[in-house]
C-alpha cells in the first residue's frame, strides 16, 4: 500500500477548493482498508474516508491526517427471485455506473437516482435521493469496518438511522465506520406512476406511456443535464443546502406573507419547504459572491466559478444563509460534509 504525502485535496473534491492532506492512500480490498485504518489508529493519526468527493468540502488548512480513498470494487448478485434481485456493490464503485447496470438488468428501485455523482459507499452516508426515490427504499444492509472496535460489521437500515439526507454516518457515528459494500434489493416489476412531477412532465412532452427503468433513467438524466451543472466543468457539490423542514405553525405564519410558498406535508404537522424557492425569493439566484455563483437554474446549487479558498465559500454561504434567515426566519442547513 503506497502512502503519498502532502496531496492537494482540491483535486479530489468536486468543489475544487481547500488545502492538502498530510497523507493519502488508495485501498482496493477490505483487507487493505482494515490495514490502513489500523495503522493510522496505532500511530494516532486522524482518518478520513473519501469517496468521489462530490459531497465533501475541504478547509483551507487541509487535513492533518490520513485520507483513505475507497476503491473497493464489486457487483455481485446475491439472490434472485421472480420479484426481486438482491445485489451487493463494492463501496468504491461509481454510483451512476451501478445504476446503469441495474437498469440494463431491467430492475426498478434506483433508476430515478441516475446521474448522482459519487461512489456507492457514499450513498448511505447522506441517504441520497432524487426524483421520488431514496437509497433507504431499496437498502438491505451494508458491510463496514468498525474503526473503533477493529472489526467488520453488518448494519441494517434500522442501524443506519436513515432520514431525509441523513444517517448515523453524518451524526453520532461520524468517523467510526469505513463502508466496504452496500446491499440493495431491487424489483422486477416495471416502475409505476405516480412519478415525480418533473419526470411526468418529461413523459408528457415526449409522449412516453410505456414505463421502464431505462425511460426513467433517460428522463432523469435529461432533467439533470438541464438543471444541474456538470461538476467536471463547473465545480459544485449538487444541492449545497438541504430543503428546510418546518412546523405547521411556522408555515401558517409564513403563508400570511408568502401565500404561494410551496410545502410538502411530511405528516405529524411537519412540512418540507424547497430551499431553492426560499433562496430565489431573496433575489440571490444567479448572483456571484466571493467567486461563488448561486446557480441561475437552481438556487440550491453553489458553483465555484472563481473562488480560491474555503474562506470564499464560507463568506458566500453566509450571504445566502443570512438572506434566508432575514427574510423567512428559517436557518437552512448545508448538505455536504466538511473535512
Ligand atoms: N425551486 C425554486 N427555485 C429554485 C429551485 C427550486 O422555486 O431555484 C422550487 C421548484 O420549482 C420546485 C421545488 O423548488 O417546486 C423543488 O425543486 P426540485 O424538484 O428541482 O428539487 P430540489 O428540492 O431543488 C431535491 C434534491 C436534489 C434532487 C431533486 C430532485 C435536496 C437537497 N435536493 O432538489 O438532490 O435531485 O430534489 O428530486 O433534497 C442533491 O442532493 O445534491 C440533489 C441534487
Amino acid at each position: 500500500m503506497e502512502v503519498h504525502t502532502n496531496i492537494p485535496l482540491k483535486n479530489y473534491v468536486t468543489m475544487h477548493l481547500g488545502g492538502p492532506a498530510r497523507f493519502m492512500t488508495d485501498v482496493s480490498t477490505p483487507e487493505e482498508l482494515k490495514q490502513a485504518c489500523d495503522n493510522a489508529i496505532t500511530r494516532g493519526v486522524a482518518l478520513f474516508i473519501l469517496g468521489g468527493g462530490s459531497n465533501t468540502i475541504v478547509h483551507d488548512e487541509g487535513f492533518n491526517g490520513l485520507v483513505i480513498r475507497n476503491r473497493i470494487l464489486g457487483f455481485e448478485v446475491l439472490e434472485k427471485t421472480p420479484a426481486n434481485t438482491t445485489v451487493r456493490i463494492g463501496a468504491g464503485e461509481d454510483w451512476d455506473k451501478v445504476v446503469q447496470r441495474t437498469v440494463e438488468m431491467n430492475l426498478t428501485g434506483i433508476e430515478a437516482m441516475s446521474g448522482i455523482p459519487g461512489t456507492a459507499g457514499a450513498a448511505p452516508v447522506q441517504n441520497i435521493g432524487a426524483y421520488g426515490q431514496e437509497l433507504a427504499d431499496t437498502f438491505v444492509e451494508l458491510q463496514a469496518y468498525d474503526i473503533e472496535q477493529q472489526t467488520m460489521v453488518t448494519l441494517n437500515a434500522n442501524d443506519c438511522g436513515f432520514s431525509y439526507r441523513d444517517s448515523i454516518f453524518r451524526n453520532e457515528s461520524q468517523g467510526r465506520y469505513a463502508i466496504v459494500s452496500v446491499t440493495l434489493r431491487l424489483y422486477s416489476e416495471a416502475p409505476k406512476p405516480p412519478f415525480y412531477a418533473a419526470v411526468q412532465e418529461y413523459f408528457d412532452t415526449h409522449g412516453i406511456t410505456l414505463y421502464t427503468p431505462q425511460v426513467i433513467r433517460d428522463a432523469v438524466l435529461a432533467i439533470r443535464a438541464d438543471k444541474l451543472p456538470d461538476p467536471k466543468q463547473r465545480p459544485n457539490t449538487g444541492s449545497f443546502f438541504k430543503n428546510a423542514i418546518i412546523e405547521q405553525w411556522q408555515l401558517d405564519e409564513l403563508r400570511k406573507t408568502w401565500p404561494s410558498m410551496p410545502a410538502y406535508d411530511l405528516g405529524e404537522k411537519r412540512f418540507k419547504v424547497p430551499t431553492g424557492w426560499l433562496i430565489e425569493q431573496t433575489g440571490l439566484k444567479g448572483t456571484l459572491h466571493h467567486g461563488i455563483r448561486i446557480h441561475d437554474k437552481n438556487a440550491l446549487v453553489l458553483i465555484n466559478e472563481s473562488a480560491s479558498s474555503y474562506q470564499d465559500l464560507s463568506s458566500a454561504r453566509e450571504v445566502v444563509v443570512g438572506a434566508v434567515r432575514d427574510t423567512f426566519r428559517i436557518t437552512i442547513e448545508q448538505e455536504p460534509l466538511e473535512l
